[in-house]
């Protein structure tokens, strides 16, 4: 008979991965909190049009959809953004702004299972809504920063790339490409680098009447630079005064984050577009510096999508970071510290002093002290062994000369020392 095995590109969690796991979790949790975000969720089943109407091409071809029982047509959510704006438009007017919002939710994409790369996947996404200036933006770059400095990684080796659409979109205007050809170019200028530079040419080619080579080499002049001189000196032959105010809007954009301290972890480089549709300012991803492997993180600002979905006006920027080219890097980088099972006493006992032991590890775990034992009866030495193996802080031995005075043994696992204590202070003594 065969046996069963998880989907490919999903994951099973035995204790260690999810130990791991609950690690990132909680840092994530910790550095939104720290910033000022509130948390929420969502449904993991979403109206399939939530999809396929606002996300873009791309992730509309790795949904995971089906029809329910009753013929509606459904699919598990890809990414949070439409979700999480579809909730914060309908309570837009309650809402105290600015809406600063973060959660921590499985995603599932029907992509080619490969390094960093799966079918079911971990996001920590964080969004802020109701402020349109850059400062919203730096404040999401900066919380994306923090949160992989929390785990110990530097500005050697990560980096955020940064660009703009707008900037993009202007460039695009002014090779003089209609509006509604705006997105099918960005959609070029992504895929750029994956694309046979003919192939891309050919298909500029067909947008732009015989231009394509022209706008190629543009494009290919533009993703080379990597400072706010550069752009300005690029931009200054279309003579745009809306390119010139963009192009400031960027400096004061990275003069904030020179305000706090994080200008070496930032790059601006055009060579970010970013697939999903609804963007419409900045887009960042962040990449490990060698740049060998995927994306660990991307974002940007989205100021439209809360209308297109029939709400208010409300702008948008936000991120999301993925567990599993974190989780790459960090095991890479071999900076993950020791996960203990967190179990802070084991109780050892013999069939003599049994009761009272069990009574005293209830009434540990009644005060939400972690407390284990070992379910069969065995040895004291083996009983101390289960201790070590569960990384115990402390090992409480009910012995029975100790018992019959009222007292038991505290052994404290690292260094090895015992002491005698009453019964009654054995709360006060572990939680010292
Ligand atoms: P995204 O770039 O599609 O953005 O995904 C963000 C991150 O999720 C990626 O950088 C990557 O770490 C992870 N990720 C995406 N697809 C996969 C996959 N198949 N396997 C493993 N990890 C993956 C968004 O999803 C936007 N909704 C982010 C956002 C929030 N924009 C504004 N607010």
């Amino acid at each position: 008979m065969s046996t069963f095995q998880a989907l490919a590109g999903f994951r099973d969690f035995y204790p260690d991965d999810c130990a791991f796991k609950n690690f990132v979790f909680e840092r994530f949790r910790q550095s939104a909190t720290t910033f000022g975000f509130e948390e929420y969720d969502a449904p993991i089943l979403e109206p399939m049009e939530l999809f396929t109407a606002k996300s873009g091409e791309e992730i509309v071809s790795q949904l995971f959809n089906f029809e329910d029982k009753g013929g509606r047509s459904v699919a598990m959510r890809p990414e949070m953004t439409p979700s999480l704006a579809r909730m914060v438009g309908a309570r837009a007017s309650a809402l105290r702004r600015p809406i600063k919002w973060f959660s921590i939710s499985e995603m599932f994409r029907y992509e080619r299972p490969q390094k960093g790369r799966l079918r079911s996947f971990y996001q920590f996404n964080a969004d802020i809504f109701g402020n349109e200036l850059s400062y919203a933006d730096a404040e999401i770059i900066l919380l994306g920063i923090h949160m992989l400095k929390s785990f110990g990684l530097t500005a050697e080796d990560f980096h955020v790339r940064l660009s703009d659409r707008q900037l993009w979109t202007l460039f695009i205007r002014y090779h003089n490409i209609g509006e509604d050809d705006v997105p099918e170019v960005l959609g070029i200028i992504d895929k750029i680098e994956r694309e046979e530079p003919s192939k891309t040419i050919e298909n500029l080619d067909k947008i732009c009447r015989g231009d394509g080579r022209k706008i190629f080499d543009d494009i290919l002049e533009i993703r080379t630079i990597h400072s706010v001189d550069g752009i300005r000196k690029f931009f200054k032959k279309f003579e745009n005064d809306a390119c010139a105010k963009r192009i400031d809007e960027l400096a004061q954009l990275l003069a904030r984050m020179k305000m706090f301290g994080v200008s070496d972890f930032v790059t601006i480089d055009f060579n970010i577009v970013r697939g999903l549709a609804y963007y419409t300012g900045f887009v960042f991803e962040i990449f490990e510096r060698s740049g060998q492997s995927r994306a660990l993180a991307g974002g940007g600002r989205y100021d439209n999508l809360i209308k297109r979905l029939g709400y208010a006006d409300l702008p948008a920027v936000g991120f999301a970071i993925g567990d599993v080219t974190l989780r790459n890097l960090l095991k890479e980088k071999n900076i993950v510290p020791k996960l203990s099972k967190n179990t802070h006493c084991f109780v050892v006992y013999s069939t003599q002093t049994e009761m009272l032991a069990l009574q005293q590890a209830t009434m540990l775990r009644e005060q939400r002290i972690n407390t284990d034992y070992c379910l069969d009866p065995a040895t004291f030495s083996k009983q101390l062994k289960m201790a070590a193996q569960a990384d115990a802080k402390y090992a409480i031995i009910f012995g029975e000369e100790e018992a019959k005075t009222g007292h038991a043994k505290i052994k404290d696992m690292s260094s090895a020392n015992e002491i005698v204590v009453e019964i009654d202070r054995l709360v006060e003594v572990i939680s010292r």
